[in-house]
């Protein structure tokens, strides 16, 4: 589990500091899919930075799986348990070929060669990117990148894995792939999942949403609940998901449905009007 103890975050500038968290409590557990949202600047990449050391407490603390990120004896250990990927995949690749970048990871961490082997080939199925082995990464598609970048980060074994807009370069496509294949990595690999995300409709798959503004936590609750929060999600700037908001539309107009998250659910009950 990663505990997250009142954590608050100030960042020093010259005559003033910013308090980019104030006085955060989460726990996160194992196996958990999260998803946090929030408008630019609420704190949100703040926060994932925290969960694997990058950034240490101003106050409070954050632990994983009992390890103390403020203790540096703590951090290579934690490092290892809590993979991040960025926004950019291409700030994320660093080889000239697919599998040699994936194995960059567990180089560093002196795993013997017929073992890194196996881990590259593992993770590379893991995002069904296994067939492009042998290609050089900028011949790939923005989704394709980011699912090497995942890839690389899985080679590693993490328990946790922190994804920072991981989709918001990407074409619907792209962005439907990487979606999928962190799904998947949860539901079937027993993966632990932090994402960070701008679109609504990557949230309604989460285990929770967590909502964040001005460095707080606002809003905790499983997709149904939390979207059913209209009044206080407008307030903090969020959307609800497409498929949510055309239901809500529906409803006023006296069609008689019942409340959708997803589009294959909108679909559902339109199906059943008469
Ligand atoms: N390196 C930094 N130095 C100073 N202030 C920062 C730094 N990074 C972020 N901030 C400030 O901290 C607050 C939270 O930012 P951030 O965590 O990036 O939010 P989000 O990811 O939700 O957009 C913002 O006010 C931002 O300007
Ligand atoms: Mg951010």
């Amino acid at each position: 589990m990663i505990k997250i103890s009142n954590l608050t975050h100030a960042y020093k500038q010259a005559d003033h500091a910013i308090v980019a968290l104030d006085d955060i409590s989460l726990d996160i557990h194992e196996g958990e899919f999260i998803v946090f949202v929030g408008r630019n600047g609420s704190g949100k990449s703040t926060l994932a930075k925290h969960l694997n050391g990058l950034l240490t407490p101003t106050k409070g603390t954050v632990e994983v799986d009992g390890m103390g990120t403020h203790l540096e004896e703590n951090l290579w250990k934690v490092r290892q348990r809590v993979g991040m990927i960025f926004q950019n995949p291409d700030n994320q690749i660093v080889a000239t070929i697919v599998e040699e970048d994936v194995a960059f990871g567990p180089e560093n961490l002196g795993i013997p060669q017929g073992e890194i082997r196996e881990r590259v080939d593992d993770a590379l199925k893991s995002v069904h990117m296994l067939e492009y082995a042998r290609f050089e990464p900028h011949l790939l598609s923005g989704g394709q990148k980011q699912r090497v970048a995942i890839a690389g980060v899985l080679a590693m074994k993490p328990k946790y894995l922190i994804l920072d807009e991981p989709t918001s370069m990407l074409d619907p496509r792209g962005k439907r792939e990487v979606l999928e294949t962190i799904r998947k990595l949860n539901s079937e690999q027993g993966v632990t999942v932090v994402l960070i995300t701008h679109s609504m409709d990557e949230a309604i798959y989460a285990d929770r949403v967590v909502a964040m503004d001005c460095g707080s936590i606002v809003l905790d609750a499983p997709p149904r609940e939390f979207f059913d929060e209209t009044k206080l999600l407008k307030e903090i700037g969020i959307n609800l998901p497409p498929a949510a908001l055309l239901s809500r539309e529906l409803k006023k107009e006296s069609y008689d449905l019942k409340k959708a998250l997803s589009i294959e659910e909108l679909a559902g009950t339109l199906c059943s009007l008469n």
